[in-house]
């Protein structure tokens, strides 16, 4: 019989991720970070950047702490970048297999937690296709006991969105007067949602969310972002362009979503439509990228530079 577990919608999870003196406890979303702790988290992580070739970063910081990746939802990036992070400060790194652990002969979620707390984990990095369950764990868990937030349902990214975030800080240097511009399936993109929090909070000069009607997101939800369903006006000038995949896992209905070819024609970042962007606009995309839908077979970007190299 499969356990059907009900997990509570995250209301004010603020006081949930902070510690009284406002230092992080767990990471679950962005929404609740100020602007210091923002730039504090990227200013740490610049810290770890090395060239290509370089030996990596190293650090003792976590010997003798324990981390377990706990992948609910498939993921490429994510969870090898959580397992590289945590052996190269130092931690021990247990990279669940969900499809041969007890939660598919019908353990509930807490009873995985608690056994893996018995083991002395002191880190768990959570994926679920559920909205809730970080926060769900992170109220159930032991004082010293993090909970990273690695991809909740469509509602929440804040590791991809930091990378986002430090990624525009090094090649832009700055927030105010930058356009955005993200294009796509923004309703169910939990990486949007992520971005869009953290660029507001550190002061983005314009937000543009471009989708089809029907991959549109509520108009009250982010309020600070201006909505568009043509892609030429929404990368007008726009300094960085973000684009994102169809979340086809997420979509009960395909109604009033073009084709592929459509789709790409109104909606791929191509390099003739990036020709509306600022000159020096960087191009985005979170990965796994579908090439072909929301973008060129091949990078815009390569295209480009040869294009101006001709
Ligand atoms: N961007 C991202 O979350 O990729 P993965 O699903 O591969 O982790």
């Amino acid at each position: 019989m499969q356990v059907i577990e009900a997990f509570p919608t995250p209301e004010n999870i603020a006081n949930l991720q902070l510690h009284a003196d406002g230092s992080l406890r767990h990471l679950l979303t962005l929404k609740d970070l100020d602007r210091s702790m923002l730039v504090e988290l990227l200013d740490a992580a610049q810290c770890f950047v090395t060239k290509p070739g370089e030996p990596t970063a190293r650090s003792q910081s976590l010997a003798g702490r324990t981390i377990a990746n706990l992948f609910f939802e498939p993921s490429t990036r994510t969870r090898a970048s959580f397992d590289l992070a945590g052996k190269r400060l130092g931690a021990d790194v247990l990279n669940l297999d969900v499809n041969t652990s007890s939660r598919k002969k019908g353990e509930s979620i807490l009873d995985t937690i608690y056994t893996l707390q018995a083991m002395h984990v002191d880190v768990m990095v959570v994926r679920d296709a559920s909205s809730g369950v970080p926060a769900y764990i992170a109220r159930h868990v032991n004082d010293h006991i993090s909970i990273l937030n690695a991809g909740e349902a469509e509602l929440s990214h804040p590791t991809q969105g930091l990378l986002d975030l430090l990624t525009i800080r090094q090649r832009k240097g700055r927030f105010e007067n930058l356009t955005v511009a993200i294009v796509g399936d923004i309703m169910h993109s939990r990486v949007a949602r992520s971005a869009a929090e953290g660029l507001h909070t550190l002061g983005v000069g314009e937000l543009r969310l471009i989708s089809p009607a029907a991959l549109a997101p509520d108009p009250d939800e982010m309020p600070y972002a201006s909505l568009h369903d043509n892609l030429d006006d929404g990368l007008r000038d726009a300094d960085v362009v973000m684009a994102l995949r169809i979340q086809r896992e997420r979509i009960g209905s395909l109604d009033g979503i073009p084709g592929i070819d459509e789709y790409f024609a109104k909606y791929g970042v191509s390099a003739e439509r990036m020709a509306k962007a600022a000159p020096d606009a960087i191009i985005m995309h979170p990965g796994p990228m579908n090439r072909g839908i929301e973008s060129n077979r091949r990078s815009p970007t390569v295209r480009r530079r040869r294009s101006r190299s001709r």
